[in-house]
């Protein structure tokens, strides 16, 4: 959806689709496993849904009824409600965050273009949890995932520039669908597996004395990167959302598929983690390791990985479109540069950050900062801290500055009564969300 033509999603279900497009992708099914593996499971999950619900429903709606209410990007739109330009500066924050997670979701989409092809080929060997972490390792070290993240960056750019995103949304329509139904399939085929109880233990039943500031903060910035919350991506789409939506259902509804599908991901991936006496803690490379080993095991099994892998970059173009587009619509609204010139600008710094992440499973796997390599650095600052922040003050910004009636109004789409939920919301934006989002900082710097 090109931002200079300030079109609007025609149909109800259209903007649904387009938000959930944005918000699932590799955050439910890559980064969801990965988190909750390093931080304990359960008590993982249980943290991740309360801050799904409590935090990230309110912040999505304040950024529903801020991009719907002004049909501007994130600076625009700061700018149009608050008399002073002192909110500027979520603007750029949202910029740096969108740019920082473009770069390393390339690099894990890079991976998906490459289990793709090797699916296809039939390549790949992961007849055992051994030879399936060397090949991962063979395939994401060296050159080769400096081009998938650059194949990646391109397609990304082409459907940006080349003005299909709505073939791509019409597509993601049918695509998204059929994702979900590949994971139920897989889900179902997990219930045989003989790690499944521990699995199911491990993810659902939490163990309260887990529960330490990095998982609260772990938790708090995934619930946040899953909704694409806290930069401005939300706003940016609820901009071209037509003026009947309903803003509360939009919201709810992205908020139950994308957990459902990030609980689903977990659903297959810690029973397949223990049938194969591998470890949940492996961090980013996780899905990669234990999904083709599933695979392995289902009759026609590297049909199953195709299409996976081929609907996971499919999922992740949905998710990147989203989130390019609040540098983009900077560059062409603000800084009234074309489009063309704007989404060169933003892929271009994308590439370099993506190629530093890449470089990180390979030539620069030793170069840390703050004991981090730059992939886990940009997932980190930009996830854990960035988006947060950015929430915290969307929160502050409608809660206490944004008249009731605005927000009344908004909410309303083609109800003409006024909606009971709006003082509750308003309510949870003043008091709930920016103390809560508060709370966990302050706890994970140690100072409660
Ligand atoms: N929500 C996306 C996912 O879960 O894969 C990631 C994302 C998209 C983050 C768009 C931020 C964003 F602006």
């Amino acid at each position: 959806m090109a931002v200079s033509e300030r079109s609007v999603f025609i149909t109800k279900t259209g903007a649904i689709a387009a938000t959930v497009g944005s918000a699932v992708g590799l955050g439910n099914i890559w980064r969801f496993p990965y988190e909750a593996g390093i931080h304990g499971g359960g008590a993982f999950l249980m943290c991740y849904l309360l801050f799904i619900f409590i935090l990230g429903l309110p912040v999505l709606c304040a950024e529903f009824i801020m991009g719907k209410g002004t049909r501007s990007n994130i600076f625009s739109a700061y700018n149009k409600l608050s008399p002073g330009k002192n909110w500027k500066f979520l603007g750029f924050l949202g910029i740096l965050a969108s740019l920082m997670i473009l770069s390393f979701y390339s690099v894990v989409a890079g991976w998906t273009i490459e289990y793709s092809i090797g699916s296809i080929c039939n390549n790949l060997d992961f007849s055992s949890a051994e030879t399936g972490h060397n090949q991962f390792n063979e395939l994401t070290t060296g050159w080769r995932p400096l081009v998938w993240t650059i194949i990646f960056l391109f397609c990304n750019f082409f459907i940006l520039i080349g003005g299909v995103t709505k073939g791509i949304e019409r597509a993601s329509n049918i695509l998204m669908p059929l994702l979900f139904l590949l994971l139920l399939a897989f889900c179902i085929h997990s219930m045989t597996m003989p790690g499944f109880g521990e699995g199911m233990t491990y993810l659902f039943a939490p163990d309260f004395s887990q529960i330490t500031p990095s998982v609260l903060l772990g938790a708090l910035g995934q619930a946040f990167f899953s909704l694409s919350l806290g930069l401005g991506c939300m706003m940016t789409y609820a901009s071209y959302f037509n003026n009947k939506s309903n803003l509360g259902q939009t919201a709810l509804t992205t908020a139950m598929l994308d957990s459902l599908v990030a609980i689903l991901a977990g659903v297959i991936i810690f029973p397949a983690v223990f049938s194969f006496g591998l470890t949940p803690e492996a961090g980013p490379t996780l899905v990669f390791e234990v999904l083709p080993n599933i695979f392995h095991q289902l009759p026609a099994g590297m049909l199953w990985s195709t299409l996976f892998f081929i609907l996971l970059f499919l999922a992740s173009l949905t998710s990147t479109v989203s989130m390019s587009e609040i540098s983009i619509s900077y560059f062409c609204e603000v800084k009234k540069l074309s489009r063309f010139k704007a989404t060169l600008i933003s892929s271009a710094i994308a590439l370099i950050g993506g190629i530093l992440c890449a470089l990180s499973f390979g030539a620069m796997s030793d170069f840390t900062i703050f004991g981090k390599t730059i992939f886990n650095l940009f997932d980190y600052v930009s996830s854990n801290i960035l988006l947060p922040v950015g929430g915290f003050f969307c929160s502050i910004f409608v809660g206490w500055f944004v008249s009731r009636k605005f927000i009344n109004t908004q909410m309303q789409g083609d109800k003409k009564s006024i909606s009971g939920f709006t003082p509750v919301l308003v309510f949870f934006l003043r008091w709930i969300c920016p103390s809560a989002i508060f709370l966990v900082f302050l706890n994970s710097l140690g100072i409660i």
